[in-house]
């Protein structure tokens, strides 16, 4: 099984029927596995040199967009997705926590998820306790 359909099984009740935004997806590999259960799939990032060609099949809709301004609409995600992106984004974690908060639904979740090294060292560092492992995937969990 693809790294990240297992990912999506691990948090498939913040998935399933809901509308999600991957930040700083790169590839997209993620979003591609969210679309199978999700009701609608968004996902940005700086640029789309890297981004899967599966993306426009899977119906996932992606938009070149800095993550720290987004033009997303106040409260319109249920969950949104951070995954091996930390140590890329680091340095203006405080300006995309800010827009994430924004942009997420009031009872929605924000999860920020690392499986290299690079990422999950400075999770670890950052998060402290709340960076917890899952089946080899560290995971933040935030709320608004
Ligand atoms: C390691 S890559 C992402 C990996 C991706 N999640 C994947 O699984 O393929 C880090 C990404 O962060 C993006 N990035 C950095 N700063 C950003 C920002 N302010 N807004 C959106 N994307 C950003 C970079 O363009 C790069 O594609």
């Amino acid at each position: 099984m693809k790294k990240t359909d297992r990912l999506v099984n691990i948090l498939a009740s913040d998935i399933e029927h809901k509308d999600v935004l991957e930040v700083a997806c790169g590839a997209a590999d993620f979003s591609i596995s969210a679309a199978r259960i999700a009701n609608r799939v968004s996902c940005i990032d700086l640029d789309d040199s890297r981004l899967n060609n599966q993306v426009k099949q899977n119906n996932v809709h992606f938009q070149i967009m800095d993550a720290s301004n987004m033009s997303y609409s106040d409260n319109e995600f249920d969950t949104i997705v951070i995954y091996n992106a930390f140590f890329h984004i680091q340095s203006q974690w405080n300006m995309i926590e800010r827009e994430c908060k924004r942009v997420i639904k009031g009872m929605g979740k924000i999860y920020i998820i690392g499986t290299w090294s690079l990422d999950t060292n400075l999770m670890i560092d950052t998060f402290g306790d709340n960076a917890i492992w899952h089946d080899g995937f560290l995971i933040v969990e935030m709320t608004k």
